[in-house]
This record gives C-alpha cells, structure tokens and sequence, in this order.
C-alpha cells in the first residue's frame, strides 16, 4: 500500500470520501490524549456530523479505540499495531519523510524496494517500510533478523545536496537520530561506532546506508533502520541470544510501533535539517555525546591489518581515531569490537 497524507491517490482513501477517513484520524492524533468535539472535527473538515460519525465508526472497525462522550467528543485511546500509511501518515509532523510511505506486509527487503523506487525517480523522503522482511540485510553481506508483526524495518530514500565523499555522515546522522529515538522512548541508548545502537551493550538497532552516485555527484542515499522494538528474548534466532535485544525487554513495555515509526522519522528529519544547515560539526558532537566506543578499548580493523588501542575520538569525516601502540590509526571502515565485554557483532 503506497500513501500520500492527504492524498486522494491513496487507494484506501479512495474507498471512503477521498481523504475524509484520514483526516479525522490525523485529527484525534494531533489532539493526542484530549477530547475533540464533533463540531470541532465537522467545522475543520467540511464535513458533516453523521459523516464524522461514519468516519469514526469505519476507524474502529479497523482496530482503532476511540472513546465516544456527549459533550465532549471523540478522544483516540489505542492505535492498531500495523505499519501501514493509515497508522503512521496522521502521526507525522515532518516536512518531507514519509509523506509518500510504501507499506507492505512483507518484501524480501525494505532497502532492496528503496533503491529500485529511487532509480525509478522517488522523491526525497519517501519511505519504505515493512511488517516482516524475507531477506533483511545487514552490514558486511550480514542478514538482518525480520520476524513478522514485531519490530520496524524501514528505509528512507534521500536526495543530498553533498559531494559522494561526505554522503557516509548521513550514517552518523542516522544514527544519532535512531539513539535519541530509543531514549525518547525510555531506554539509555548509546552508538556504537560507526552506527549500532546498543542498550546495556546489547544491540537494538542497525543501521545501512546505500548509494548511487558519480565521482562529483550523489544520486541518492537509502538509510535502512531496522530497530528491535518488541520482539522477545525467546524470538531471536540462536546466534542473536545475548548479543541482541529489544526496546520492550529493556523497558518491560511493548512499544506501539507506528508511534516509534513517525517518531524516528521525526528525529531523522531534525538531525538531517541541522545537518544540511550547520554541517557535520553538530552531528560529530552529538555522536561524541551518545558514544559508547570513546575512551574505550577495542578491537579494529585498521589499514595494515587488526588493532588494538583505546578509541579516542572521530574525526571530522567520522572515522574513528584509535591510539594504538604504534600510534594514532583511522579506521574509516569495517566494524569495532569492544574489549572486555559481549559485542554485538562477535569476536
Ligand atoms: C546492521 O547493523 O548490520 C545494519 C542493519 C540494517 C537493517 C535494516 S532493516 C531495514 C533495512 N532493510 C534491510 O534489508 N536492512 C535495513
């Protein structure tokens, strides 16, 4: 399902009075936890007040909860757990991510679908998400475990104005971006260099960035996040027991995925504005703020080979500054394990 908030393309808004359905929803979530009278909503909308009413009651049939009170009004209490456009479209507040979302149930993978629509011309900021992904991929030809139902998959496409050689600070822009989502939502986040987010040393998000470009120009840049959001710890696969875990094991709530959904591309949205006023410069202190890797010793594939040293900074590319015995080493590349304790990504 592909929609447009407010777009009377959307084929679910087809179905009822264009767009009507949407709004009505986009309005209850923008009043979040306060009561909107049905005038409010007819006055606003044009619409009449059995419209509204058949408008609500079509939203419940389709899991929504929305409390009804004479002289009060409507109040949305509970959103279906779906990622589809009707869940995340009227929860947005951004300029351009995910005002065109590509929703599926399930695809091979979420980036895969965003690169095919970016060659095909998609805008900046449409986005791709999916339910469940049959061919999640990580980092380093790695697979991205995708169960159903359970957690966020989803890619942006982006359209830089930035020379090739300064698209991978968009990765720490993500990243930043996914660690202030996972605190927001109540969990001490923090980046593992370049992008892993990790709570309590355990991993909860990736991140994986793609591009098209010639030598002097970027095409476009796919972020693909995926984030553990409530999968528990019995649904991980093997190799993931005890390296990775989810937002709601590690604040003991499930987490209503379409809210985390809007939220994160909020986030992105923020981090991606300063970073295209200000540059790198506030991206690099924000990552410095939310590191887990500086100060500490690690593991690193350098440019002559493995080593060890303390991580002492990035610089202002985003490569990681490594003191090591024979000096300083920038690794720009590849994956850090950190010393002396589980490490998401193996030894
Ligand atoms: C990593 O840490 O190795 C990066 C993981 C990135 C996973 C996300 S899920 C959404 C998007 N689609 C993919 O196939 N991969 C990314």
């Amino acid at each position: 399902m592909t929609g447009r908030v407010g777009d009377p393309d959307n084929p679910r808004m087809a179905e009822v009075a264009p767009g009507s359905e949407e709004m009505v929803l986009a309005f209850l979530a923008e009043a979040a936890d306060d009561f909107v009278s049905g005038e409010a909503i007819s006055g606003k909308l044009g619409l009449s007040r059995a419209a509204v009413w058949k408008h609500v009651n079509a939203l419940r049939g389709q899991g929504y909860r929305i409390e009804a009170v004479p002289a009060r009004g409507y109040r949305l209490v509970a959103i279906p757990d779906r990622l589809g456009a009707l869940e995340i479209g009227p929860l947005l507040n951004t300029h351009d991510l995910g005002q065109v979302l590509h929703c599926s149930a399930e695809i091979p993978s979420t980036n895969d679908r965003a690169r095919e629509l970016a060659d095909a011309g998609a805008a900046h900021g449409e986005v791709v998400v999916a339910e469940c992904q049959t061919a999640g991929r990580g980092r380093r030809g790695r697979s991205w475990s995708s169960p159903a139902g359970q957690n966020l998959y989803l890619s942006v496409i982006l359209r830089p104005s930035l020379p090739p050689q300064r698209a991978p600070e968009l990765t720490l822009v993500a990243s930043v971006a996914a660690c202030e989502a996972c605190r927001k939502a109540g969990v001490e986040a923090g980046i593992k260099w370049p992008n892993d987010v990790l709570v309590g040393g355990l991993k909860v998000a990736g991140i994986l960035t793609e591009l098209s470009a010639e030598p002097d120009v970027v095409h476009w840049v796919v972020l693909g996040i995926g984030v553990n959001l409530n999968s528990g710890s019995g649904d991980f696969p093997a190799d993931l027991r005890g390296v990775a875990t989810s937002l709601s094991i590690e604040r003991g709530q499930p987490v209503p995925r379409a809210l985390f959904a809007a939220a994160l591309l909020s986030e992105l949205e923020q981090w991606l504005d300063l970073h295209a006023d200000q540059g790198f410069g506030p991206i690099r202190a924000a990552w410095r703020e939310r590191s887990v890797t500086l100060g500490r010793e690690v593991r690193a594939d350098g440019e002559g080979g493995e080593i060890t040293g303390v991580a002492e900074d990035i610089d202002e590319t985003g490569a990681l500054l490594v003191r090591a015995r024979g000096g300083l080493v920038r690794v720009v590349a590849g994956d850090v394990r950190l010393v002396g304790r589980v490490d998401p990504e193996g030894a």
